[in-house]
């Protein structure tokens, strides 16, 4: 894993390029870092601020032989994996929020985008879209989202290491991959649910469909939110997002 890296100063977005590689036959691990992006893209059809040198925009190549239904397992073990580096490596205190974001005191401070080309029943291959914010000051972060939004930076007043910290981030990513390679997905589960934010308390879920409200009880194989309704009825919600109570 990152043997192969393909860094930018300025690109649209990192998984442009990741796919652009992929289709040309990049291997598995292969990387993409950008210094800065200029049409960085989020989940949901959303945009993601990429300011120059300020925080980590990075997409990752991988082809995972798995069948393609399981490829969020991917993503649920690199929220781990960012998880476990800001925890253990840097001493804060992060939460994964279903599906995958990383929170820090009830703010988002990363996300991952995954991306797939699948035909039939295999995966050719995986985008894996990592941006975190690091550096920025909160007044750096754009308007709209700094009632939602942190930075490393602006949640424990230190400057980070852009370099060092990806390098930290991929010798994990690459260790916790190794693991779910040979023990399966139970020991990823294990520990996203370790994370995970609101789980056993009652949220909001809001899918395109309906709001609702249910206990958040933990993730599926498949990457499904598992949601006990007052009926004691379990039920996997697949997209969407979940809120919570202020009290
Ligand atoms: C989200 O939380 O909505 C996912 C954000 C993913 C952002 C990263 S930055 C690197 C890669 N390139 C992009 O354009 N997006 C992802």
């Amino acid at each position: 894993l990152g043997k192969n890296v393909v860094h930018k100063e300025s690109t649209p977005s990192t998984q442009q390029i990741a796919h652009q590689l992929a289709r040309d036959h990049a291997s598995h691990g292969t990387v993409v870092i950008a210094d800065e992006q200029t049409a960085g893209k989020g989940r949901l059809n959303r945009e993601w601020h990429s300011a120059k040198n300020k925080g980590i925009w990075t997409s990752l190549i991988l082809r995972p032989a798995i069948l393609p239904y399981l490829a969020p397992q991917i993503t649920l073990l690199t929220a781990t994996v960012l998880a476990d580096v800001f925890k253990k490596e840097l001493n804060l205190d992060p939460k994964i929020k279903w599906p995958n974001d990383i929170m820090i005191n009830d703010r988002k401070v990363a996300g991952i985008l995954t991306e797939m080309q699948a035909e039939q029943d295999q995966i050719q291959y995986i985008i894996i879209g990592i941006g975190i914010n690091v550096n920025q000051e909160m007044n750096e972060l754009p308007e709209d989202i700094q009632q939602k939004a942190t930075s490393l930076r602006a949640t424990s007043e230190k400057e980070y290491d852009i370099t060092s910290l990806i390098q930290r981030i991929f010798v994990h990513f690459e260790k916790v991959y190794a693991e779910y390679e040979t023990y399966g997905f139970p020991i990823i589960k294990e520990r996203w649910e370790s994370y995970g934010y609101r789980l056993g308390e009652r949220t909001t879920i809001k899918t395109m469909k309906e709001t609702s409200e249910a206990v958040l009880v933990g993730i599926a194989e498949d990457g499904a939110l598992l949601a006990q309704y007052d009926n004691d009825s379990i039920k996997k919600v697949y997209s969407g997002e979940i809120d919570w109570f202020p009290n």
